[in-house]
C-alpha cells in the first residue's frame, strides 16, 4: 500500500506586512529583502488567531478536496513549533475542533521539517496497513515569538498553515521519505526560554527566535544537496526523471541553488517563499496546496518535497501525485 495525496488545502491570515512596513521598524530596506530572500510580504496572526485556528482552516479545505468527511479520518499528525499551549497538543485540540472522532491525534516538533516528518510518519502508518486516511498538517505562528526589533530574524518569518489528506492505496503515492536531524547544529536556530529551563519575567515569556542566520544558510545549502542526491539514489531515478521541486520556502537563493543541484529550471520550482515568506512548517504544504490548486502539478508526475529547518532537522519526500 502506498499513501497518496487525496486532496491539499491551506490558509493565511488576513493581514499582510510588507516589505515597507518593516522600513519603519527596523534598519532594513525592501530592496534588501528582496534581493536577499525573495520575500515581498508576509502574514500575521489576529490578535486571539492561533495556530490551530490556521489548521482548522487549511485541514477544512483539505478534506474538501480530497471529498471526506472527518469522520473518514483514522489519524492526525500536525507539524508545528508554534502550539496553542504545551499541551494538549495542537492536534487534539484540532481533532475536537473537526470532530474526527476518537482517531489517534499528535504534534511532531522538528521546526521548518515539521511537515516532511509528520508525512513520513504518516507513511510509515499506511504502508503498515495500520492507518487509511491520515490527516497530515503544518501551521505556525511564527510570528508570536519574533524579537521584531532583530533585523536578522523579524524581516524573515510569517504564519500560515497547510495541509494534505494521505490515503491508502494500490498505486504510489510517496515513494520514499528520508528524514535526518543534528543537534550539533541546535545553538545556530533556537529559542532559549520554555518550559523546563524557564520563562522570563517578561511579556510572552522571552520566548524568541535567535538565528546565525549566514551560517545557517550555508549548512542548509550543502544539506538540502545531499538529501536529495539520496531521495533519488534510494528510487533509483536520475534528475532529469523529476516533474517538480517543491521546497522549503525559507529563502530563494536556498531554493536557487537546489534546483541548480537537480540541474532544473526555477519553472520546475514551486516558490511562495515570496507572498508569505518563512512559514516554518506550513511552507512546504502552502506550497504544495499551491501548486496543485494552480493546477501547475497534474496527477501522475513526480515530485520532490523537501525541508530544512532549527534542529538542525531536515528531510525529503518523493511522491507521484
Ligand atoms: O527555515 C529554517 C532555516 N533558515 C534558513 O534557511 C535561513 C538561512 N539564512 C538566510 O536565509 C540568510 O542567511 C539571511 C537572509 C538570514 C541573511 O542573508 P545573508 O546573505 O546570509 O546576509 P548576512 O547575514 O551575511 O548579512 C549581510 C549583511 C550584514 O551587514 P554587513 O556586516 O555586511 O555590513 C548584515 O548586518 O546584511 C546585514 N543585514 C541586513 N541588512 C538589512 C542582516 N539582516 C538585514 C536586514 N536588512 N534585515
Amino acid at each position: 500500500m502506498y499513501a497518496r495525496i487525496a486532496g491539499t488545502g491551506s490558509y493565511l491570515p488576513e493581514r499582510v506586512l510588507t516589505n515597507r512596513e518593516l522600513e519603519s521598524m527596523v534598519d532594513t530596506s525592501d530592496q534588501w529583502i528582496r534581493e536577499r530572500t525573495g520575500i515581498c510580504e508576509r502574514r500575521v496572526v489576529a490578535d486571539g488567531q492561533t495556530t490551530c485556528d490556521l489548521a482548522e482552516q487549511a485541514a477544512l479545505r483539505a478534506l474538501e478536496a480530497a471529498e471526506l468527511k472527518p469522520s473518514d479520518i483514522d489519524l492526525l499528525i500536525v507539524g508545528t513549533t508554534t502550539p496553542n499551549v504545551v499541551f494538549p497538543s495542537t492536534a487534539c485540540l484540532l481533532q475536537h475542533r473537526l470532530g474526527l472522532g476518537e482517531c489517534g491525534a499528535f504534534d511532531v516538533n522538528a521546526a521548518c521539517s515539521g511537515f516532511i516528518y509528520a508525512m513520513s510518519v504518516a507513511d510509515q502508518f499506511v504502508r503498515a496497513g495500520t492507518a487509511k486516511r491520515v490527516l497530515v498538517v503544518g501551521a505556525e505562528t511564527l510570528t508570536r515569538m519574533l524579537d521584531w526589533s532583530d533585523r536578522g530574524t523579524c524581516v524573515l518569518f510569517g504564519d500560515g498553515a497547510g495541509a494534505a489528506v494521505l490515503c491508502a492505496d494500490p498505486e504510489p503515492g510517496i515513494l520514499s521519505t528520508h528524514i535526518h536531524a543534528n543537534g550539533g547544529y541546535g545553538d545556530l536556530l533556537k529559542t532559549d526560554v520554555g518550559v523546563s529551563t524557564g520563562f522570563k519575567a517578561e511579556p510572552g515569556g522571552g520566548v524568541r527566535v535567535s538565528m546565525r542566520g549566514n551560517e545557517v544558510f550555508k549548512v542548509a545549502v550543502n544539506t538540502l544537496g545531499r538529501i536529495v542526491d539520496e531521495t533519488l539514489a534510494a528510487n533509483q531515478l536520475e534528475k532529469s526523471d523529476l516533474d517538480w521541486l517543491i521546497p522549503h520556502q525559507a529563502n530563494l537563493r536556498i531554493i536557487k541553488a537546489t534546483a541548480k543541484k537537480l540541474q532544473m529550471s526555477m519553472d520546475q520550482v514551486i516558490v511562495t517563499v515570496d507572498r508569505h515568506g518563512n512559514t516554518s512548517a506550513a511552507s512546504v504544504p502552502l506550497a504544495l496546496d499551491h501548486a496543485i490548486r494552480s493546477g501547475k502539478v497534474q496527477r501522475g508526475e513526480k515530485l520532490l518535497l523537501e525541508a530544512f529547518g532549527g534542529g538542525f532537522t531536515w528531510g525529503a519526500a518523493l511522491v507521484i501525485y
